[in-house]
């Protein structure tokens, strides 16, 4: 027997409905929206969308029926860049940097991502496992239906395992019963930071991730994606490249973090190796941003970390829209430079900081980033055929979600047609 709902009475139907494939230029603000409309989902799939009028003769009778009551839906949010696993937070270090002392400060004095590591690795796998439901909570509360998560605060074999299986668990076990939670994409971003113990063996350490855990990693299919950190307080381009050619040897997909501090920190590089994605690129230039499309790689912006570290330099949007690139805008979340969990406030930040239109950052926060997970012909529009991933707002219109700035809205989520609970 098939098991149907239908959402009726919606004001404003979001459905991103377009071309299979990320949005570019002026694609980013058409946003497929049907008035007055409603959604027939079947065993978890949108069957049909369309008016009131179109959909409810298709309904099957016995159907559930959820009443929208003249508000907005949209499709869940997907966010592409999370370092959703880790232990312990670092509230000292926000107010040393209140106080002054900058992010890159912190860092080389042993603090930063090291505190977390060393968090992380005290933790058991059940500590770990704890903390990061709860950040998970979070995110669904804000409407995240999809989140990318990296490993990368471990930088060793027993405490990187650790936390991506803390996603595989995430994924196998759902918060409530009968309830359905956020899907985790794993990263492998073992080339995060430099580990204490391998201080002064730089080298040793990029071989042996790059011949050792990545392998180990595919193998086990612990991931599917492998990122790394290029900067001038991580790692080389030549590192980088070390790392994330083995990735794609053993199969891995390719995002990056670069040039977020300095250009010519590895954006080239993501262009050169096909990488799917470059985030952050703060510091990106023009010529940059051409060897990006041209390579097609999407940019993933992260206007949180930029808010949280108190910085002035947000990456240049409307430059990348205006040159045809697939925008993608994520939180970043991470205990360090952007301790944010919510997607519609870096949709408010990416329209108020980067100039991004309400329609153009809900579209990089939705489809154009499932297309940048892989996932963009099953999640991230409500189109016949993909998974009823979707909000119910408390909002009429969706230009709302990034006006009513950090606005403690609480939509009501379904993932595969079923109530998610956090
Ligand atoms: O994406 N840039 C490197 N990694 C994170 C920060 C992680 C941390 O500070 O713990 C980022 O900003
Ligand atoms: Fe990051």
């Amino acid at each position: 027997m098939s098991d149907s709902l239908a959402i009726v009475n919606i004001g404003q139907l979001v459905t991103l409905a377009g071309p299979a494939r990320p949005r570019i230029g002026h694609e980013l603000r058409e946003l497929g929206i049907i008035p007055n409309a409603a959604l027939l989902i079947q065993d978890g799939r949108i069957k049909a969308a369309g008016t009131n009028s179109q959909i409810k003769p298709l309904i099957p009778p016995g159907t559930a029926e959820i009443d929208a009551g003249g508000k907005c839906v949209t499709p869940g949010f997907v966010d592409a860049h999370t370092h959703l696993v880790f232990a312990g937070n670092r509230a000292a270090e926000f107010e040393q940097r209140i106080a002054g002392a900058t992010y890159q400060q912190i860092a080389a004095a042993g603090g930063g991502i090291l505190s977390t590591v060393s968090a992380t690795r005290a933790a058991t796998e059940d500590e770990l496992l704890a903390e990061s439901r709860i950040h998970r909570g979070w995110m669904l509360r804000a409407g995240t239906t999809t989140i990318e998560a990296k490993s990368g605060y471990g930088l060793d074999r027993e405490a990187e395992l650790k936390m991506l299986r803390v996603m595989q668990r995430l994924n196998a076990g759902q918060p409530a019963q009968g309830a359905c939670g956020p899907k985790i994409v794993p990263t492998l971003l073992a080339a995060h930071c430099l580990p204490p113990e391998f201080a002064s063996r730089r080298e040793e350490y990029v071989r042996w991730v790059a011949d050792e855990l990545i392998p180990e990693v595919a193998a086990a299919k612990l991931a599917a994606f492998c990122d790394a950190f290029c900067d001038d307080c991580a790692f080389t381009v030549d590192e980088t490249r070390t790392v994330l050619e083995a990735a794609r040897r053993n199969g891995l997909r390719l995002r990056l973090h670069a040039e977020q501090f300095r250009p010519g920190t590895g954006a080239a590089l993501a262009a050169e190796l096909g990488a799917e994605t470059c985030d952050h690129l703060e510091a990106a230039d023009p010529q940059t941003l051409r060897l990006l499309r041209e390579a097609g790689v999407q940019p993933v912006l992260l206007p949180g970390s930029v808010f949280s570290l108190a910085h002035s330099q947000y990456p240049p949007a409307r430059a990348m829209v205006d040159e045809g690139l697939a925008i993608v805008i994520a939180t970043d979340f991470n205990p360090g430079s952007s301790p944010i969990a919510s997607m519609p406030f870096v949709m408010s930040l990416a329209c108020l900081q980067m100039k991004l239109t309400p329609a153009e950052a809900l579209t990089a926060a939705t489809c154009n980033a499932a297309w940048s997970l892989g996932l963009g012909d099953a999640v991230g529009s409500l189109e016949p055929g993909k998974q009823a991933d979707l909000q119910l707002h408390e909002f009429s219109d969706y230009r709302e979600l990034s006006y009513f700035i950090a606005a403690p809205a609480r939509p009501r989520v379904l993932i595969a047609g079923c109530e998610a609970v956090a």
